[in-house]
């Protein structure tokens, strides 16, 4: 069903731009590794990008940098679930400075992996990705390019490789502060198995690991997740993964971890170019239950969130859903009605009633247990 509101939207953004062919936005084709990534052999342990890092982007709240990413495509970044990136941040790239210069653009839409098996899960940080759809598209130029996908069978759980990086604008050690100045790091891919040895068994299969096991020194660190962990293969910059998670930063025992592009690379796919961008040409109409198959399926539709339509059933609300704004632009709660989880009467409302009629609210177990009808959110 929702496949088909996908291609419904399409149609109707295609619809909207009178039928042009979709045009590709500059150069398509993914990056090059650049050259001071190939002759050095050598975040924690590393050194200035002496230009930009085409793929590698910058994720904002305001003007604060507090997660990283990676360019698909014009339209396309790929970033870490846990960083729980929103329509409200915004992303910058083409630069090597966070706070200035390059391309700034918004976030239109935020994506989670639904399928099953396949979902983040924030306890164990497994399947730690999230698509971000822009606004408008990157102009694709030398300073901002693709990172290359891999081929599904590349550098399996078994496999070890020399010549990756992680880069970011992260702390320079585990509580340190960060830099402005985007920082790069080679870090060696090692095999599912070494890193289970240092973790314990917490490594899945939609991880993988780098660093320099018994050394250390050298690692991503805190801010610098979601960024990219880039491979090369043949001269090309291979997205193998995304910056997750670590026990400190650099340790000698303790590698970081990445999420595993391989393991998601059709879910990946599947949400590059701009065909999941709802047009912003053509509002949404106001009135009625325009999709009335999708009221209360669990995913918010903002052509049905309107009081006519219940709010979309209470899709828009205090959903907590995985992915529930998947299909949504505005993804917002108009319903004036909707109680936050926090205020909602902890004891049957009745009770909660009774109590208020004996003015007893200003009670503290009253007062915790009846927000709602208390009035005290
Ligand atoms: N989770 C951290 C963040 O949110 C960074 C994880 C990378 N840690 C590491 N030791 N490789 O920015």
């Amino acid at each position: 069903m929702k496949i088909f509101i996908i291609f419904s939207l399409f149609g109707l953004a295609l619809g909207q731009i009178h039928g042009q062919p979709r045009q590709q936005n500059g150069d398509t084709s993914c990056a090059d590794m650049p050259t001071f990534m190939k002759d050095t052999d050598r975040i924690v342990g590393g050194e200035d990008a002496p230009s930009p890092i085409p793929w590698q982007v910058a994720v904002l709240s305001g003007s604060f940098q507090f997660c990283g990413a990676t360019v698909l495509d014009a339209y396309t970044i790929l970033c870490a679930a846990h960083c729980q990136p929103s329509t409200s941040n915004s992303i910058r790239v083409g630069s090597k400075n966070k706070k200035n210069g390059g391309q700034v653009r918004s976030i239109a839409q935020v994506i989670y992996n639904n399928e099953p098996g396949f979902q983040y899960n924030a306890g164990t940080l497994n399947n730690d990705f999230v698509i971000l759809k822009l606004s408008d598209p990157l102009e694709l130029n030398d300073n901002v390019k693709a990172a290359c996908l891999p081929s599904s069978d590349y550098l399996g759980v078994t496999s070890t490789e020399e010549r990756c990086f992680t880069s970011g604008w992260g702390t320079l050690s585990a509580g340190g502060s960060s830099t402005n100045v985007l920082k790069f790091v080679r870090v060696p891919a090692i095999t599912n198995a070494q890193c289970n040895n240092d973790y314990g068994d917490q490594i899945t299969d939609a991880m993988i690991c780098a660093g320099y096991p018994g050394v250390g020194g050298k690692d991503a660190c805190q801010g610098d997740s979601g960024g990219p962990f880039v491979c090369n293969d043949d001269g090309k910059a291979v997205l193998a993964g995304v910056v997750s998670w670590g026990k400190g930063c650099a340790l000698p025992y303790y590698p970081g971890v990445y999420a595993r592009t391989t393991h998601v690379l059709d879910w990946i796919k599947s949400k590059m170019g701009e065909t999941n961008i709802i047009s912003t040409t053509a509002p949404p109409p106001t009135s009625g239950c325009v999709a009335p198959n999708w009221k209360g399926d669990g995913w918010c539709d903002d052509q049905n969130n309107n009081e006519e339509c219940e709010y979309d059933g209470g899709d828009c609300c205090n959903n907590n859903a995985a992915g529930w704004n998947n299909y949504c632009e505005v993804c917002e709660c108009n319903d004036p009605n909707a109680v936050t989880p926090e205020c909602a009467d902890k004891w049957p409302s009745t009770k909660c009633q009774r109590k208020k009629n004996k003015q007893k609210c200003g009670k503290w177990k009253v007062k915790k247990n009846c927000k709602e009808t208390c009035e005290l959110c």
